[in-house]
């Protein structure tokens, strides 16, 4: 693993750029993201180009030793662009449009547009791609950011309509498979078809979900349309995006298919994170300062996986942010602790946001490894100390330099368009799909097991428990994967529920798991808060939340646990156990503790705010709880850092004997 950071050249003087580099190196720094938001300053106007600085950027940092990933410039567009094409700035779903004088400020489905980004990329292409020093190209920002996808554009509209065309083929087709019989729906031809916003009630969930379908495709051709035209200029290149943590707008699996990225490379924002996504109120208050522990490692284990083995950390907060409701100092030790987590989840490298604070502009309020009157930032004095331990450390240098993999045995697979499916359709308020599958990531993390995020399409033939928290349509070569497998597999509500035409199977929920497992979902029963319908598992009693299914249960499959009222709340047959609800945490753990012991799995309750990461032979352990607490290395295990008590923000590392 090596350290990198993001670098704004054209934001500060050419006479500080060699001291900078400088500077990066000596910390430890070896790679460089620079360019991604500098079209202005690439092309002041119209075709005219101007390259001096940049080659000059270029040339002072190579010249210091640095490597560089440049950014595409196209997440920011120049007025200029903007006040010749007007078209390209992206509509809302609400109708209105969204003015220039930010970042983000174009329609991923204008055509124009896109043209216009090609251009400018050739062009930095034809200018840089066999340029030594340039390791990397990274296209865009963050796609998807500040929720400029989906865009409900006139040229969105023309472009779903082809979509659709191409899908079905026949308006008849689309209007048999989307049921357009219900509330007088049916089109006469696909130029006819609306975007699905701005209906007074619900629309149609399939004609939302196709466009969400449509939506992801388009992110990801906007990428790809990019990837080509740098892969004829810079073929040794690696070629990535920057994602985002728990975002699921597009499907991620699909945009990294055909060799369009080279490596996985996403953006780290733990404590703003925590602030922002659906934990309690106690999690977010116990965890202000050093962020959930999970809520990094989450997307690590997801994004090696969408990288088929490669990540990277492009950005990581090293210091207070300015975009979360509060954005409070991180724990003394955090920033040292977070590039230790990406070590131990297999990053290949992580660089911070960004080398110095910007005294003006949006992000002045958002820290750097650089305070804007360029001392280090305690943050910073962070990063220098990681570099330094890792450089002087023989396991652990050796360890960041290997291509040590994951040894996880147990798989959560995870699906974005059951992410979509049940955005659409929630039933019930506090549904969220990612939330959940968060929730059983934390489960089985608390119970000292590593976890690796996969597709419902990767080879789990290798696991020894695989969890699947739902999976709103099963393929029967899904339910073959299940059957064949010796793992033991723990499979949540709602799995198998719709078809991909979101409709209910004709064999209703779960589908063609029946095969497997004989039971049949006669209702849902969506639970408002004062409904707490309770069950005893393994002497653990707790109650289903938000959701809860009533089973009709068939000869050959087992009821493990009933609720208070009679209905089945987890069945089994032979190595797969069905879970009928939303339980709370304490069933939860009961249910994966049952599973992991089956599979043959050690599980070891960590005090709270304590996690486990192995990699290669070394164990790492972090506390981002508030009290002291012992890692449990075994008896006579090697430290080669840290030690058994580990404070607040502390790491620790082993090697068992
Ligand atoms: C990311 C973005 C960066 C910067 C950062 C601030 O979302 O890619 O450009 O804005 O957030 O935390």
């Amino acid at each position: 693993m090596q350290l990198g950071v993001c670098y704004y050249p054209e934001q500060w003087p050419e006479s500080m750029w060699a001291d900078d580099a400088r500077r990066m190196i000596e910390l430890g720094i070896t790679h460089v993201r620079i360019a991604e938001f500098a079209w202005s300053r690439m092309e002041p106007r119209a075709s005219a180009y101007d390259w001096t600085w940049l080659d000059s950027a270029i040339r002072t940092l190579a010249d210091a030793g640095l490597k560089i990933v440049l950014g595409t410039p196209t997440a920011a567009p120049p007025k200029w662009l903007v006040d010749a094409m007007p078209d390209m700035l992206p509509v809302r779903a609400d109708g209105t449009t969204w003015n220039s004088g930010s970042r983000r400020h174009y329609d991923i489905c204008s055509e124009a547009y896109r043209r216009e980004c090609l251009r400018i990329v050739e062009a930095m292409a034809q200018r840089y791609g066999a340029h030594p020093a340039i390791v990397a190209w990274q296209t865009d920002n963050e796609l998807g950011c500040h929720e400029t996808v989906p865009s409900y554009s006139k040229a969105a509209r023309a472009r779903f309509q082809a979509w659709l065309a191409r899908r079905y083929e026949t308006v008849e087709h689309l209007n048999a498979r989307w049921g357009t019989v219900f509330w007088s729906m049916t089109y006469l031809s696909f130029d006819t078809i609306e975007l699905p916003n701005l209906t007074p009630t619900d629309a149609n969930p399939v004609h939302l979900l196709d466009f969400r379908r449509f939506m992801s495709d388009e992110v990801a051709s906007f990428h790809r349309e990019q990837v080509d035209v740098l892969r004829r200029y810079a073929p040794n290149a690696d070629m990535l995006h920057n994602f985002m943590g728990f975002f699921t707008t597009f499907d991620h699996y699909r945009f990294a298919s055909n060799n369009s990225i080279d490596v996985a490379a996403w953006d780290s924002y733990p404590i703003a994170r925590t602030e922002v996504i659906a934990l309690s109120d106690d999690d977010k208050a116990r965890y202000a300062r050093t962020g959930h522990p999970d809520v990094s490692a989450f997307d690590h284990d997801r994004y090696r996986a969408i990288g088929q083995g490669r990540f990277w950390v492009m950005e990581q907060e090293a210091g207070p942010v300015n975009w979360a409701p509060w954005n409070p100092v991180p724990a003394p030790g955090m920033v040292r602790l977070w590039a230790y987590e990406a070590l131990a989840h297999g990053a290949e490298l992580v660089s911070y946001f960004r080398w110095r604070q910007a005294p003006f502009a949006q992000e002045q309020m958002h820290s750097g490894l650089n305070l804007p009157d360029n001392t280090l930032s305690p943050g910073g004095r962070e990063v220098a100390r990681a570099a330094q331990e890792i450089a002087q450390n023989e396991a652990l240098s050796s360890l960041a330099r290997s291509r040590a993999g994951s040894r996880a045995q147990v798989a959560l697979v995870f699906d974005y368009e059951t992410q979509w499916m049940f955005e659409i359709q929630r039933h019930a308020k506090e549904f969220d799909y990612q939330t959940l599958a968060f929730e059983y990531y934390r489960t089985l993390r608390e119970m000292g097991l590593d976890v690796d995020i996969v597709s419902a399409h990767a080879d789990l033939s290798r696991y020894r428990l695989v969890v699947v928290p739902s999976l709103a349509t099963l393929s029967a070569r899904f339910v073959q994967t299940i059957e064949a497998s010796a793992a033991q597999w723990v499979i949540g509500p709602r799995t198998g529920s719709k078809t991909t035409d979101f409709a209910i199977p004709a064999e209703l929920a779960p589908g063609a798991l029946q095969t497997l497992l004989p039971f049949k979902v006669l209702e849902v029963d969506s639970l408002r808060p004062t409904l707490q319908p309770s069950t005893v598992l393994d002497g653990v009693s707790g109650i289903a939340l938000y959701w809860r299914e009533h089973l009709e249960t068939r000869e050959g499959v087992s009821v493990v646990a009933r609720f208070d009222d009679g209905w089945p709340a987890i069945v089994a047959r032979k190595q797969v156990r069905y879970a009928s609800a939303w339980f709370d945490t304490a069933l939860h753990r009961a249910l994966l503790a049952g599973a992991a012991r089956d599979a043959g799995l050690p599980v070891t309750y960590l005090p709270q705010g304590l996690r486990l990461r192995r990699r290669g032979d070394v164990t790492f352990a972090f506390n981002f709880g508030a009290n002291a607490v012992e890692a449990p290395a075994p008896h006579g295990a090697r430290f080669v850092l840290g030690q058994k008590t580990l404070g607040t923000a502390d790491v620790s590392a082993w090697v068992d004997a």
